[in-house]
């Protein structure tokens, strides 16, 4: 067993956004399991834009971190001790290892990762957490319908390829929302967009979205808020769906964008509904069932964006607001 655990703890709460001078390492020893927990090695640890509404005074519906506490994170991990049934060691799986290298936790909160699926890389992207808010976003909420018009923002992120490339494959017409010409290059050319909008070029957005989307917007997914939103209300057409999925441009804001255009709803008829991805935790295999069969034919390709070393995830908490990750960040632990 290894002795020596390095962790990350929050030191302060940032305002604005978070960097490396929010967070402080240590070293501390590792915990041998107990009765009905595993030790569980770090490999792949998810970098996500949630992290920095948990580290807010006022996270809402999750309890915050607090200061002193290792940084809540979800990741791919290998066992290395076990004294839980159903837990071997080396076995992949799933958990809430947090941002250290090892973490010993009761085997209620592991699941060992089905690799018939997909591999750990799948497992923390497609079949994980994105790839099954994708999914339900516009199964459940937009209840999207081949033909339509689906509009994602945040669409070169790692829920935003997931949606464009599911509704794709429901045979609507996709159209994404990224910063830069990478991003919207990435977008059409490899993960099967139909037309991409640089937002940060555009001056007037709602008009480059009506000349993208001229029959208007059947569904539109938002991982951003803001003005994005704004703009692509003003493009919905009658019995339109905005999934308000995320809102990244408003959670580390000094002042909150109002949106204006919440009248157009009356005349289009059109719903706002919010969801969060836990409450579908009951029907995630059938997400992942579905998810898996099109890993496997490459209709659906994960675009994920790798950087090494536990020292760097708050670093990488960072780029996600300054939209620094094409496609799904993670960070490398372990190999
Ligand atoms: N409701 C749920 O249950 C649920 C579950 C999972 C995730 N989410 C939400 O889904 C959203 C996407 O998460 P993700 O993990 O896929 O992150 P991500 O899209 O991989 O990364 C964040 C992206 O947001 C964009 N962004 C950052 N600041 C922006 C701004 N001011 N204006 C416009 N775009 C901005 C950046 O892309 P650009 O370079 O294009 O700006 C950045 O790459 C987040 O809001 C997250 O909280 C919700």
């Amino acid at each position: 067993m290894p002795n020596a655990n390095r962790r990350l703890v929050l030191k302060s709460r940032p305002t604005g956004f978070a960097g490396p001078q929010h967070f402080a390492e240590e070293t501390v020893p590792v915990r041998a399991p107990e009765d009905g927990e595993a030790l569980l090695e770090s490999l792949l640890i998810s970098v996500d834009p949630a992290m920095r509404v948990w580290i807010s005074e006022n996270p809402g519906y999750v309890p915050r971190v607090e200061i002193g506490e290792v940084m809540r994170a979800f990741g791919i991990a290998r066992v290395l001790e076990s004294r839980a049934d159903g837990l071997a060691v080396g076995d992949l799986v799933q958990a809430r290892p947090g941002w250290q290298s090892y973490a010993t936790l009761p085997a209620k909160e592991i699941e060992k990762l089905d690799l018939s699926l997909g591999s750990a890389e799948d497992w923390i992207g497609p079949l994980g957490l994105t790839g099954v808010t994708a999914y339900f976003s516009l199964r459940d909420i937009a209840r999207s319908r081949p033909g339509e018009t689906v509009l994602v923002s945040g669409a070169a992120g790692a829920v935003g390829q997931m949606v464009g490339q599911i509704a794709r494959i429901d045979a609507c017409r996709v159209v994404g929302i990224a910063g830069g010409a990478e991003k919207c290059a990435y977008l059409t050319e490899q993960a099967s967009f139909h037309a991409a909008i640089d937002y940060k070029t555009e001056t007037n957005l709602a008009a480059a979205i009506a000349r993208a989307c001229p029959d208007g917007i059947d569904v539109f997914h938002d991982n951003v808020g803001g003005a994005i939103l704004d703009a692509a209300i003003a493009n919905l057409r009658v019995g339109g769906r905005v999934v308000v999925c995320g809102r990244i441009s408003q959670t580390a804001a000094d002042e909150l964008y109002g949106v204006r255009n919440l009248g157009t709803l009356i005349g289009k008829r059109g719903r706002l509904e919010g969801f969060v991805v836990f409450d579908y935790e009951a029907r995630y295999g059938e997400a992942r069932a579905w998810i898996a069969a099109r890993i496997k034919t490459g209709e659906l390709r994960q675009k994920l964006h790798v950087i090494d070393g536990l020292e760097r995830l708050p670093e990488g908490l960072g780029m996600l607001f300054r939209g620094e990750n094409l496609g799904k960040l993670v960070v490398r632990v372990s190999q």
